[in-house]
């Protein structure tokens, strides 16, 4: 039985003094929800801060992107060695990193290996463009992806999957369940074929692009779906708790 799994996605939003204030807004009720595995990722400026509110807590803890070299002469950036003592999760392979700063299925890769080689479980992003989904050619972007970032990785089960259209990415304009679940069936056939049908079974694979406290039902109705990778209602403390309130209750009704 796969557990449901809802992280925040922050983006690049939240000072210091405001990650600790949305934190404290949804601390106590995030809290006490159970049977969902629930992740913040705020930004690298944050995490300490976060972190130490998050101790004694049933709420995890992400990055949002790493470098994967461990050490050295890389200005500004910031390794999984790093990120390995603050938190359990990173993002890694999402569009925004894709499109706006050149990351090939190549650095995607290296950095998948470099978070399982500190003991960090990547929460890796797939997903198409616009035009990629209107010419039809969803699964082989998907699984150009996929195939891409596991390349020489032996099988792990600490690995979460977020099915993220680009098209449905802070547009308001969310895939439908069904579309999402029949993208996330055919990319549990891609990790039957690259791995195993046991793995593909016990991955987590979520859905993000949209999702709000009003559709959250549509996607986690689904059997395929198993959580949601949030960005913009994340940020917003009473959405965020409710979206994680509801994926809580209707998954507890399908065991
Ligand atoms: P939105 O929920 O704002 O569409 O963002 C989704 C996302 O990119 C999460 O990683």
């Amino acid at each position: 039985m796969r557990s449901p799994f809802v992280a925040g996605n922050w983006k690049m939003n939240t000072t210091a003094t405001e990650a600790e204030r949305l934190v404290l807004e949804m601390l106590d009720k995030l809290d006490k929800i159970e049977g969902v595995e629930k992740v913040l990722c705020p930004p690298f400026v944050s995490l300490v801060a976060v972190s130490m509110m998050l101790q004694g807590s049933s709420i995890k803890l992400g990055a949002q992107n790493m470098y994967f070299e461990a050490k050295g002469a890389y200005t500004g950036e910031i390794s999984s060695l790093m990120l390995s003592e603050l938190c359990e999760f990173v993002i890694l392979g999402h569009s925004e990193r894709r499109w706006y700063f050149g990351e090939t299925d190549e650095i995607v890769n290296r950095k998948v290996k470099a978070a399982l080689a500190n003991k960090l479980k990547p929460i890796l992003c797939v997903g198409e463009r616009l035009e990629e989904n209107e010419a039809g050619r969803t699964e082989e972007v998907v699984s150009r992806q996929l195939r891409g970032a596991l390349d020489g990785i032996e099988p792990v089960r600490d690995l979460v999957i977020a099915y993220e259209p680009v098209w449905a990415i802070g547009t308001g304009k969310a895939a439908s369940g069904k579309q999402a679940a029949a993208t996330i069936q055919f990319i549990r056939a891609v990790v039957a074929k690259l791995w195993s049908k046991s793995m593909a079974q016990d991955l987590r694979i979520l859905y993000g692009g949209s999702v709000t406290g009003a559709n959250i039902a549509e996607f986690i109705s689904y059997l395929e779906i198993d959580g949601a990778l949030v960005g913009g209602a994340s940020l917003k403390a009473e959405e965020f708790v409710s979206i994680v309130e509801k994926t809580a209750e209707i998954k507890g009704r399908k065991k």
